[in-house]
């Protein structure tokens, strides 16, 4: 976050917030089980915040062409009620503000837009109020925005966008800082296709219902996974990670969650010598990650970009090999 004091009288803070991507574990972790989540640092939004604007009480977001006027209440978009939302959590209803807003992360992408939205503007309007928060604080502003428009969110996405560091995330208890031993890098493709968490994850609401037996075996499967990984993570054991990629996205999968394109996608990045690769985020549409040595970026970039890959981003996750006394996130209890 910084501040600065722009010329004349207008005074502009700014809040900033990155992307995520989910490792291991989504879905299974609205069920209660363990997920590991990264944050994606290339990746941000950035609200601007102004404190003498000439239209107070407006939020403009010009990368999305959307316009929010506080006052409207009439304006039921999911922005204007996380906007709503927060500024009332601050106590800012009858303050001057405007908000400017710009985003790299693609909305519906399973790379946490929403929640890194609300943590930018949260940021920032705390910043503009000389407001201190911490991580915890903050990931428990932003889940209350969650639960808006994401029904029963795990509260994953909030936890790693306010500490920025790779979690271990289990509902109900602090998410862990996760020690990477060493670093590794993915390779992210887009399919192109929007999708929105709140629906894919009530079809795998609608499936657990009809079939909780079945859905229960996966989702323990899908835990085993995660702690495996979380394993191999602190061990630094990387190349391992590969084939647990693929052993849960089949799992995803078995669920109802890949698609046409996600499969095009992950077998694409297999095919060109991706150690594994799976969906990440809710699915159906959206994002899937690679994991790759750096030997294969170019051939799985290329081959993801000929499957149809309407982008690709190549991110490395920094080793992070702090004491475990200082690994606990303290965040909040939900539970
Ligand atoms: C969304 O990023 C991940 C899901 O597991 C939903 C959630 O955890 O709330 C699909």
């Amino acid at each position: 976050m910084e501040e600065t004091l722009a010329t004349g009288t207008r005074r502009t803070v700014t809040g900033e917030a990155c992307a995520k991507a989910i490792l291991f574990g989504e879905h299974a972790v609205v069920y209660h089980r363990p997920a590991i989540a990264v944050p994606i640092r290339q990746l941000k939004v950035t609200a601007t915040v102004n404190l003498d604007p000439d239209e107070p009480g407006v939020l403009v977001a010009t990368d999305i062409n959307r316009r929010v006027v506080f006052s409207d209440e009439e304006n039921q978009t999911s922005l204007a009620r996380v906007l709503r939302l927060v500024v009332s959590m601050l106590g800012m209803e009858d303050l001057p503000w405007s908000i400017e807003l710009t985003s790299r992360i693609p909305i519906g992408g399973g790379m946490g837009s929403s929640a890194a939205v609300a943590t930018a503007i949260l940021r920032a309007l705390a910043a503009a109020l000389g407001r201190e928060f911490t991580p915890a604080e903050i990931s428990e502003m932003v889940y209350r925005t969650e639960q808006l428009y994401h029904g029963s969110p795990s509260g994953i996405d909030n936890a790693v966008i306010a500490l920025e560091k790779p979690i271990w995330f289990l509902y109900g208890t602090e998410p862990e800082i996760l020690k990477v031993q060493r670093p590794f890098t993915l390779v992210l493709g887009h399919t192109g296709r929007h999708s929105p968490t709140r629906e894919v994850v009530a079809s795998v609401r609608y499936g657990w219902r009809d079939n909780p037996e079945r859905y229960e075996v996966i989702f323990d499967e899908i835990a085993s996974i995660v702690r495996q990984a979380r394993h191999i993570l602190e061990r630094g054991q990387i190349e391992r990670l590969g084939d647990l990629m693929d052993k849960n996205h089949n799992l995803l999968k078995s669920m109802g969650v890949s698609s046409g394109p996600l499969e095009r996608l992950v077998q694409a990045a297999r095919n060109a010598g991706a150690l594994g690769a799976k969906l990440t985020g809710a699915g159906r549409g959206g994002m899937m990650i690679a994991l790759v040595t750096q030997d294969r970026i170019e051939a799985v970039k290329n081959a993801l970009l000929s499957a149809r890959g309407k982008s690709v981003l190549v991110t490395t996750i920094g080793a992070n090999v702090e004491p475990r006394s200082n690994r606990s996130a303290r965040l909040h209890r939900r539970g």
